[in-house]
């Protein structure tokens, strides 16, 4: 526990995941945690490739919140990472601390779900971590690059290359075509187009029949999927998506979904995505949940189920703690 996770080759990280799950709600354990961050070549079946539905018969005893371990520095298959992250907005009696000392590596090629109350500071998060916002004090480093005392303009650039971003309202330009929209970041940054891979984002998001028409002509999950292949063109180091699923019906969710689960389990992409809902969070293969601007817990390759469990746990202990200021902290609290 608390080891170099970042340094730990794939099948050490898999025993450790199985050694943590003991310290969980349950004692003994076999795991289907075979994915792994590295290797969920077995988990790629959708909608739920974590596991069944609720109610579903579940093969694996259910694996409660943990505590989020995060070693002092990020190690190599760490893609973004937070040290002490605090963000403050405004000052005096307004002051808000959406991000109170966020301590957290984002793996490389892995899906990662962000949940948490509203207010809790996961968009907030996505943003100080894709250079969007700057954060108060602490660190933000971008696949081994240092971005928090980056200046606008370098930003800018970075975000350009490295970062791709979703946003739950699509955020696409009206006036262009699908394909023009896609294109949009590379024609920005004036690279040229890779047709190959231009190609392969398209038909990974089965768009090759409606790339010339304009958003206003695309359904909202569509015009999502038409958003996630702007984000993916460039081959960026990661991708944030802050509840991308979130204007959608949950046929379209299970798309959007599905698409960026497949994005990092076949082509290798790295994908950090806020969710409130836990049959999105299912899709990914690690849980975060945030809390008054802190990480509360974690849960690895979860079910449905499980994280709406995590869910009534972690809201209990809060609201235990509420209750009764500097009792011993309860599920998913000890973090610090
Ligand atoms: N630009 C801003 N100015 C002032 N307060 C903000 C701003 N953005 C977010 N906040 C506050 O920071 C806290 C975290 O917000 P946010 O990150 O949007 O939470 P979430 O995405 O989890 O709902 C909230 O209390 C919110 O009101
Ligand atoms: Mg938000």
């Amino acid at each position: 526990m608390g080891r170099h996770r970042g340094a730990e080759p794939h099948e050490q990280r898999r025993n450790r995941a199985r050694a943590r799950v003991g310290t969980g709600a349950v004692d003994e354990v076999e795991t289907a945690d075979d994915g792994g961050p590295a290797g969920a070549a077995d988990t790629t079946a959708t909608p739920h490739p974590n596991g069944g539905a609720p109610g579903a018969a579940r093969t694996t005893p259910r694996t409660g919140p943990t505590p989020v371990h995060t070693p002092e520095r990020p190690g190599p298959d760490a893609i973004a990472s937070a040290r002490a992250l605090t963000k403050v907005y405004g000052a005096g009696e307004t002051q808000v601390r959406a991000l109170d000392g966020v301590d957290v590596d984002l793996a490389r090629g892995s899906l990662t779900a962000v949940m948490g109350p509203s207010g809790s500071g996961k968009s907030t998060l996505m943003h100080c971590l894709a250079g969007l916002d700057s954060p108060t004090s602490g660190s933000v480093i971008v696949d081994g690059v240092e971005i928090s005392r980056m200046s606008q303009r370098q930003l800018t650039k970075l975000r350009r290359t490295r970062i791709g971003f979703v946003f739950q309202a699509y955020n696409l330009v009206p006036t262009l075509t699908a394909a023009e929209n896609i294109r949009l970041p590379l024609d920005i940054a004036r690279k040229p187009v890779d047709k190959a891979r231009f190609d392969a984002v398209v038909r990974a998001v089965g768009l090759e029949d409606r790339l010339h028409h304009r958003p206003s002509e695309l359904s909202g999950g569509q015009q999502q999927r038409v958003a996630c292949a702007r984000a993916l063109v460039a081959e960026p180091s990661v991708v944030f998506a802050d509840e991308p699923t979130g204007n959608l019906d949950s046929r379209s969710a299970a798309e959007v979904l599905g698409f960026l689960r497949r994005s990092v389990d076949d082509l290798g992409h790295s994908v950090v995505m806020v969710t409130h809902e836990p049959s999105a969070a299912a899709y990914a293969h690690r849980v975060l949940f945030l809390a008054d601007g802190r990480l509360e817990a974690e849960l690895l390759h979860p079910e449905e189920g499980d994280i709406l469990a995590a869910i009534g746990e972690l809201s209990a202990a809060r609201e235990r703690r509420q209750a009764a200021p500097g009792a011993t902290a309860a599920a998913g609290d000890g973090t610090r």
